[in-house]
């Protein structure tokens, strides 16, 4: 009982030994809790402040007061405001822009027709980016090159940069396009691309053309350089002096090959804002350009270009073995293709 009561009278002692130091403690704690939450506050101030910071200069970019365009409602999904990273579009950041591709084969015009694009200073149609085969080497690949070319960072001596409206380049059917169409088309629905399909009318004369390049990359009659496209007459004598053996066997599969390939291309963007263009119409008839122009929602102007057709006249003129080739085609859905001919 003794030893309890001392054992009390300790706790006593101790509580009031405690009580003495208590104002001391309660002092140290006080101050302690005041510099911590100054602390805390400070940095809460800090946090407030650089946030509503870039809000405020998040603000500032985008609601730049870029007057309504004079559009139709339809159009909404096909203008573009990109910001390049590596410029500025300076005093046409406000000007809308459009996403297209041409889509087409080789030896069907394109390259002339995209010369004709390119000469007017609103166009930027970048040429044949995926003849490059890591570009086309999957979806991601494809996806990261057209996403460069739409935001104007695609540089190449077709851009217009900062006062670009329509932007686009050239894609070849066998460049991936075919393979990957579900997720192009679908790409192309997202990103509001709008597709001119070219294409060639005389696929006999297509494929002559085929050959005769062919022959050219190999034998070179120009000085040593192979030459796709020419700028001179004497430049397209010399090369359609060249005249090609077509294999009258496989003529018809291969038309017909040729033939299925556009009509599925057709088919599988057809749900893609489009336009077909043939090249036998553009060759006819330049204001079919004017129908190109207004598609691209450019403003109107005569377009150019230095091109010289290389293959002319009459197709028996420019087939070696014509006999057999006349023969192979009469009496098939292909024999129109024989006399079928424009002057240019
Ligand atoms: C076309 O380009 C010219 C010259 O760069 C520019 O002044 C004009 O505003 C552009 N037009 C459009 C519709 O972007
Ligand atoms: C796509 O191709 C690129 C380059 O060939 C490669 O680096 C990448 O891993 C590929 N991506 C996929 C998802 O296959
Ligand atoms: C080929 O070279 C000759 C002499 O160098 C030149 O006169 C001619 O114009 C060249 N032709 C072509 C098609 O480049
Ligand atoms: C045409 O092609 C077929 C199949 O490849 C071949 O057997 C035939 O020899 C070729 N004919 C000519 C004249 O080259
Ligand atoms: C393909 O052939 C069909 C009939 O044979 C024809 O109606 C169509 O115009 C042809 N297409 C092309 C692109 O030549
Ligand atoms: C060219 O086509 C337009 C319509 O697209 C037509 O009005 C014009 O007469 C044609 N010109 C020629 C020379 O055929």
């Amino acid at each position: 009982m003794a030893d309890d009561l001392s054992s009390f009278a300790k706790d006593v002692l101790l509580v009031k030994g405690l009580k003495s130091s208590t104002l001391v403690w309660r002092l140290v704690v006080l101050t302690l809790a005041i510099v911590c939450g100054v602390y805390i506050f400070s940095i809460c101030l800090k946090q407030i402040g650089t946030g509503s910071k870039i809000g405020f200069l998040e603000v500032k970019v985008i609601q730049k007061p870029c007057p309504e365009p004079n559009i139709e409602p339809w159009e909404i999904p096909y203008v573009h405001y990109p910001h390049p990273k590596t410029y500025s579009r300076a005093e046409c950041s406000c000007h809308p822009v459009r996403n297209f591709a041409i889509l087409s084969m080789q030896r069907s015009g394109s390259g002339w027709f995209e010369t004709f694009l390119n000469s007017h200073p609103n166009i930027s149609s970048n040429g044949e980016i995926f003849s490059v085969k890591s570009r086309r080497s999957n979806m991601s690949t494809i996806t990261e090159t057209l996403d460069t070319i739409y935001n104007l960072d695609w540089f190449s001596s077709a851009s217009k940069n900062e006062c670009t409206a329509a932007v686009g380049l050239k894609w070849m059917l066998n460049q991936g396009l075919m393979q990957h169409h579900g997720q192009i088309a679908e790409y192309f629905r997202i990103h509001g691309v709008s597709v001119i399909f070219l294409f060639r009318r005389n696929l006999l004369r297509r494929m002559i053309s085929v050959l005769a390049n062919e022959y050219d990359r190999s034998a070179r009659p120009l000085n040593g350089t192979h030459k796709s496209h020419v700028h001179s007459p004497k430049e397209a004598e010399i090369l359609a002096k060249y005249k090609p053996t077509i294999n009258s066997t496989l003529l018809i599969a291969n038309l017909k090959q040729v033939n299925d390939t556009t009509t599925k291309a057709l088919n599988y963007f057809k749900s893609t804002r489009h336009i077909l263009v043939y090249y036998e119409d553009v060759v006819k008839n330049r204001t079919k350009l004017k129908d190109v122009q207004e598609f691209l929602r450019v403003p109107q102007i005569g377009l150019k270009s230095r091109q010289v057709k290389i293959h002319k006249g009459s197709l028996s003129n420019q087939v070696e073995n014509w006999d057999d080739v006349s023969k192979a085609i009469t009496g098939t859905p292909y024999e129109s293709l024989l006399y079928e001919d424009y002057t240019r």
